[in-house]
């Protein structure tokens, strides 16, 4: 018999920009007409029905106009969407319309679309180009960065994905004007997480000035969405498939994806992780890896930025323990949570494992006592 070897050793220069402005979309359509996608013509514009009239119409009338082939693709807003069923009904829709390989999909939106219309682009023919307008706080400060694309399952969130890394990130700081107060709070939680693992000198400057966020001081809002980028792409760049360090960004995820589920989407994926970064002060005061003053600062500043640290009542306790085994950072069927140490700071463990451990009992205690 024979053998052969297939010889596909893989250079890839994946980089990207990540542009943070104000009312981005001719800035879009410039850049596309400047190469950014190559000669591609035909762009799928995929959003949802909330952010269809605030942004996606106009960028995709302003492609029409520029010569471009562009049709939107919209779905009901919310992270019920974020599913396979919908992720087919944007793929069939595409095919029906005529989209094949020469195409783009430009996401509109929040990390719904983000995700949902990355995860769509990375399949679609085999994968197609894909570019983020980011038109929430939360998708500017975590999910349009970094490449990490998914959808949600019943049992479990972001489990079924791909990463695939966008071609250029556009953060819209003017759109979080029209979001509703609870979306802006959410927002704050991966923000607030950031600089909990990263940057004492960004928690500080969040103490002082989580007011001038919800009173949209123009340079709160530009330190605020460069600071998150500036920390998730150093932690992307050093480790994109999450082989270890991308896990620190997993921080107050482990309780909160959890909680996100069993709440069946009642919390928004922010109030969902701010619960999960209370939980995990909790517990890493309970080990030693932080101190009483600085767990509740944290926790005073969750609390200021309007965001819950409490669990909600109509949350069963024990169904949110046995929830924590869906969660990706499981190994052989144990619970590893990541820990920050201090504030501005994550513990490392013993091979550069920076989760760890945790035994049923010490979570199912810190939730009881929520
Ligand atoms: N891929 C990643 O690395 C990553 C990281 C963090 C979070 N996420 C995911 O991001 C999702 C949460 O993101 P989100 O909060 O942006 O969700 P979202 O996309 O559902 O947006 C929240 C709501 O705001 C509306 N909206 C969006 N832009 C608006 C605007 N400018 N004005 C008014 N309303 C607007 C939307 O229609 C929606 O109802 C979750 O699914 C989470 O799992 C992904």
């Amino acid at each position: 018999m024979s053998n052969f070897r297939v010889g596909l050793k893989k250079v890839v220069d994946d980089s990207y920009d990540i542009e943070i402005g104000y009312e981005l979309e001719e800035k879009l359509v410039n850049d596309i007409r400047d190469g950014l996608v190559g000669s591609l013509h035909k762009f799928a514009i995929v959003t949802d029905d909330i952010v269809k009239e605030l942004h996606a119409e106009k960028i995709c009338k302003l492609l029409q106009k520029a010569g471009y082939t562009a049709q939107l693709f919209v779905f009901p807003n919310g992270e019920k969407s974020k599913v396979r069923k919908v992720k087919e009904n944007i793929e069939d829709a595409m095919l029906e319309a005529g989209f094949r390989r020469d195409c783009c999909v430009i996401a509109v939106g929040g990390g719904v679309v983000t995700d949902l219309a990355g995860f769509t682009a990375g399949t679609y023919g085999r994968g197609v180009p894909f570019i983020n307008y980011a038109t929430t706080h939360l998708a500017a400060a975590d999910a349009s960065i970094g490449g990490k694309t998914a959808v949600d399952t019943p049992l479990a969130t972001n489990l079924i994905g791909i990463f695939n890394q966008p071609k250029k990130v556009y953060i819209d700081i003017a759109a979080w004007k029209t979001l509703p107060k609870r979306q802006l709070i959410s927002g704050m939680a991966e923000t607030i997480k950031h600089a909990c693992l990263a940057d004492v000198a960004f928690f500080e400057y969040l103490e002082e000035h989580i007011k001038d966020v919800f009173a949209f001081k123009q340079e709160v809002l530009e330190h605020i969405a460069e600071e998150n980028c500036k920390i998730k792409y150093h932690v992307v760049m050093q480790d994109e498939k999450e082989a270890n360090l991308r896990e620190i960004l997993n921080l107050g995820h482990t309780v909160g994806r959890a909680i996100e589920t069993v709440s069946e989407y009642q919390l928004l994926h922010g109030e969902a992780v701010g619960i999960g970064l209370a939980a995990e002060v909790r517990l890493g005061n309970s080990y030693g890896y932080i101190s009483e003053t600085d767990r509740d600062r944290v926790i005073a500043l969750l609390q200021k930025a309007g965001l819950p640290t409490e669990i909600p009542d109509y949350i069963n306790r024990e169904e949110l323990v046995k929830k924590l085994y869906t969660d990706k950072k499981v190994r052989d069927g144990k619970l590893r949570f990541v820990f920050q140490k201090g504030i501005g700071a994550v513990m490392e463990f013993e091979n550069q494992n920076y989760a760890r451990l945790v035994p049923e009992e010490d979570a199912r205690k810190v939730i009881m006592s929520m």
